[in-house]
């Protein structure tokens, strides 16, 4: 179905033929665009920012590109086509129609993994409100905005989802979508990796880079649900995932770049050396990296879980990309699991968490290797590394267990007294805090970071991509 756009609400599920439906969102929607003014990114209201819109699903359509004001984006509901005849794919219920409504006795599962999966989409824009005013040129300012709207429109999706299937509770889950703020003391959101402050735009672009990939792997599991209408969202949520771990992935290429340039222009690894002169030192990069990957591991849950495999037996929840696994019903299968006593053997089904983090992990190390690569390349004897699945988890197995980031279990006194070698200190915070100085003219860029390697859109990258007011 096409977008019609002069509804209020674009979308392309109908939305005119269900009035009680329209309504209700129409009674929504002004308090979420109080919200954005009140919590979304802090000024920049009035400026024109060169934002990918999508009218449309298909390929024509999902990236139009054009000037809008934030208040104006078109903040909409938009599903990927049905697949005809589409069946679930894994668990007991494997080769059964998939459900177009929510089956009673799954409500309050599904409900509950919803509304988890929209908290998060609010929150990140919560926790980026203030990076605007340190943007290192009019570009980032430009991707920043455009993660932004985008996770608002992933909100939308999921509001949509809990206002056409989940009545009343839906409604009133809506609401508090809004009502929860990240980082909040009395009303936080709900997984404690969207309260961590974003401060820096180190910190955004590990964001970006880590915790948007959880997002890529949470939807990739509901890409496979038995429930088709929140599978067919996430599957059109993910093309604009994808943008956001791009804008995490080229900022962090970009921050190395620029520290190479330095460290072969001074001849120099010294941390202090390479700070002195304005960029950031890679074992700096290191303690941000360890900070965010680890606590973006948490949010794959406990290492034996039974509602992981509940999920996955009733067919609420499969495996990311669930059909290149030869076994979609995994009965009888075993996982060895690497747990504080040793290694243990669980039924697959109660180890999905650990497949999916396993598979996150395995997506993470892509960019971690041309880093090093470009480290290598430029002479000098360094390498990023992940930190291990066992390091600083507060959730699973290994929560609270004293283990360095190579793993190693240390005596609990010596883990206290070293993680300041592993995670960023007040020291590391305040030095990047002292980088952080808004570029606003076109084509420049702060002396931390280098430029990209192209603009938006095939635009130079000298063009005004937020014309400021
Ligand atoms: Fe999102
Ligand atoms: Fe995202």
């Amino acid at each position: 179905m096409p977008i019609d756009y002069q509804e209020r609400i674009p979308n392309n599920v109908d939305l005119a033929n269900n009035r009680t439906l329209q309504r209700a969102l129409e009674n929504w929607q002004p308090k979420f665009l109080d919200w954005w003014r009140e919590l979304g990114p802090s000024d920049f209201l009035a400026a024109e920012i060169y934002l990918r819109t999508a009218v449309s699903v298909d390929v024509q359509g999902w990236a139009h590109f054009g000037q809008v004001k934030m208040p104006d984006y078109r903040w909409g509901i938009f599903l990927a086509e049905p697949e005809a005849d589409r069946r679930i794919g894994f668990g007991d219920e494997m080769g059964k129609p998939v459900w177009q409504q929510v089956p009673g006795e799954h409500r309050a599962t599904l409900r509950r993994l919803i509304v988890t999966q929209g908290d998060t989409e609010p929150a990140s824009v919560e926790q980026q409100r203030l990076l605007g005013h340190t943007a290192p040129s009019l570009y980032d300012l430009r991707n920043l905005f455009q993660v932004n709207v985008e996770e608002g429109r992933h909100l939308w999706a999921m509001v949509y989802l809990l206002h056409a299937h989940f009545g009343r509770d839906g409604r009133e889950e809506a609401e508090e979508m809004l009502a929860r703020h990240s980082g909040d003391a009395d009303k936080p959101r709900i997984l404690s990796t969207f309260n961590e402050p974003i401060e820096d735009w180190l910190a955004f672009f590990m964001f970006t880079y880590f915790t948007d990939r959880d997002g890529k792997f949470q939807l990739k599991s509901f890409a496979e649900s038995g429930f088709d209408p929140l599978s067919r969202t996430c599957h059109f949520m993910l093309r604009e995932e994808a943008h956001h771990m791009f804008v995490g992935d080229s900022g962090i290429s970009r921050v190395v770049k620029r520290t190479l340039e330095v460290m072969q222009e001074l001849k120099t690894d010294d941390p202090a050396t390479v700070r002195a002169a304005g960029a950031i030192d890679l074992p700096t990069l290191q303690r941000y990296l360890n900070f965010w990957a680890s606590s973006s591991l948490d949010l794959f849950g406990a290492e034996i879980s039974t509602n992981a495999a509940a999920y996955f037996a009733t067919g609420i929840k499969g495996r990311p990309d669930e059909q290149k696994f030869a076994d979609h019903v995994a009965n009888d299968a075993t996982f060895a699991l690497d747990m504080p006593g040793g290694e243990q053997t669980v039924a697959l089904r109660n180890a999905m968490n650990e497949v999916t983090r396993a598979a996150y992990l395995r997506d993470c190390q892509g960019g971690l290797e041309r880093w090093n690569r470009a480290i290598k390349a430029a002479g000098f004897d360094f390498a990023l590394t992940l930190p291990s699945p066992r390091f600083r988890r507060t959730i699973g197995a290994w929560a609270g267990q004293p283990a360095d980031p190579a793993g190693r279990i240390l005596p609990p006194a010596e883990y206290q007294a070293r993680l300041a070698e592993w995670l960023p200190t007040e020291d590391d915070k305040a030095f990047i805090k002292s980088l952080m100085r808004g570029v606003t003219a076109p084509g420049q860029m702060a002396a931390w970071i280098a430029p990209p390697t192209r603009g938006i859109d095939g635009l130079p990258l000298e063009y005004e991509y937020v014309r400021l007011q």
